[in-house]
């Protein structure tokens, strides 16, 4: 449980870790070449641990030391994946396509859905049928078998992340050119394309597509983690919602371009340097609205901590939320502190309220874990949010950091029930 004693401005700098979302499929790229790979500035989170334990599974050695991941492979691969690890975390079902592609057939549970909605996975299935995989699903699980994967051009219905990853990774040992049409743009799927070019497999970006050239072996690589955007984003929300001055560090502002124009319009002042982002708040925020969109529109992972934030504003605010069908499970927390927000479909509007109280909530997912801690931060009171094992799937320290920047925050064990 994360406890917080709120009305604190936080101010100071914070340094942006590796970004989650590159680090998870660039460790799943590992599986597709026999040699060793590097990585750094790769996060400790739990979902990072949840990769790794993943892919020593199936058969890779992996070396875990400070932000630097060293991946060999001593032996064979299993094609199989352990119905565990993928349950627990829905980006390992990304092991799919590197495996289909090297060993010619790969075993794989269909990811669960989660607490922001059913999360198919029908585009990735398509996509890879598409290149000439033989896809069963029986019982829960993907039975694939593809003898030699043949590149084409494939047309995603929508630019989803997950199935231009899943792709990319197929069609780097694929026979050919796969083209992918209406690809996901999100600077995690390029950073996967920066690794897969340094493997050996040439990825090139046009207007409309992404084309991948395969090869029939790939290399080994020493490849850097790009910062996390969704991280920084939150911080610097942090230091909007408590009307403070937060400097963070180490990131590259032009990710966070859709948030910084929304801060703005709510009048925090924001300055950006060559890696850094500041903002100050010395008044309320006033009201926008926000529509979540692919790359580069609002990110969706920044839309719960964006509703914290302007649930204080001075006005109203309307928040569209359209990439995820059911993302709102910090809004009930939210009323139990005293906002005014009511849901219209995909949207919210917010009627902002002049303070909000701390109590006891619980979060349902990271980014709503997060919005909840920044919530806390801004509360009167104190605030109790459990949950934190969500929270701390995607955030490194997220106690510790905030506390280096002010916050009058502390952890204490969770009575996890059974
Ligand atoms: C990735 O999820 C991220 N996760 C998510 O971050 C992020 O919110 C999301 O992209 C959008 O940016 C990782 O990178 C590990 P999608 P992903 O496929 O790949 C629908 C976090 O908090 N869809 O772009 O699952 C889907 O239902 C997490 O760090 C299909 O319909 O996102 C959703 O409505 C949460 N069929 C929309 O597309 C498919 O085959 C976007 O999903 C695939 C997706």
């Amino acid at each position: 449980m994360i406890i917080i004693q709120g009305g604190q401005p936080l101010s100071g700098s914070v340094r942006a870790a590796g970004a989650k979302n590159a680090a998870l499929p660039a460790i799943f790229a590992s599986l597709l070449t026999p040699e060793p790979v590097e990585l750094v500035n790769v996060p400790c989170l739990r979902d990072v641990e949840t990769a790794v334990e993943l892919v020593r599974a199936l058969g890779k050695e992996v070396v875990w030391e400070e932000g630097r991941l060293l991946i060999r492979e001593p032996g064979p691969l299993s094609p199989r994946a352990p119905e565990e690890l993928v349950r627990r975390m829905r980006a390992s079902f990304l092991v799919l396509g590197p495996l289909l592609a090297r060993l010619g057939q790969a075993q794989v549970p269909l990811p669960g859905g989660c607490a922001i909605g059913t999360r198919p996975v029908d585009l990735h299935l398509k996509g890879l049928s598409a290149l000439g995989a033989e896809l069963e699903v029986q019982e829960g699980w993907v039975y694939a078998r593809a003898p030699k994967l043949q590149g084409r051009t494939v047309y995603l219905d929508y630019p989803s992340v997950g199935a231009t990853e899943q792709l990319l990774l197929a069609g780097a040992l694929a026979a050919g050119e796969t083209a992918i049409l209406n690809p996901a743009r999100e600077p995690e799927v390029v950073d996967l394309s920066r690794l897969l070019s340094a493997l050996g497999a040439r990825v090139r970006w046009a207007d409309d597509r992404v084309v991948v050239q395969g090869t029939g072996a790939l290399s080994g690589a020493r490849h850097a983690v790009i910062p996390d955007r969704i991280e920084a984003g939150t911080f610097l929300l942090a230091g909007a919602i408590t009307k403070g001055k937060v400097r963070v560090e180490g990131i590259i502002p032009e990710h966070l371009a859709a948030l910084l124009v929304k801060l703005e319009e709510a009048g925090v002042e924001v300055s950006c340097g060559e890696d850094w982002v500041s903002v100050v708040m010395g008044r309320d925020p006033q009201g926008v609205g926000v529509e979540t969109r692919p790359y580069p529109g609002f990110p969706t992972d920044l839309q719960p901590p964006m509703v914290s934030f302007l649930s204080l504003a001075d006005g109203e605010s309307l928040v569209t939320e359209s990439v995820f069908e059911d993302r709102f499970g910090h809004v009930g927390e939210l009323l139990r502190m005293g906002a005014s927000i009511r849901r219209q479909g995909a949207s919210l509007l917010i009627r902002g309220v002049g303070g909000l109280t701390g109590t006891r909530v619980t979060a349902s997912d990271i980014r709503a874990g997060a919005a909840l801690v920044l919530a806390g931060l801004a509360a009167r009171g104190t605030t109790e949010v459990e949950g934190t094992d969500h929270i701390y799937r995607g955030y490194e320290g997220l106690a510790a950091k905030l506390g280096e920047l002010g916050a009058q925050i502390w952890e204490e064990k969770e009575n996890t029930y059974p």
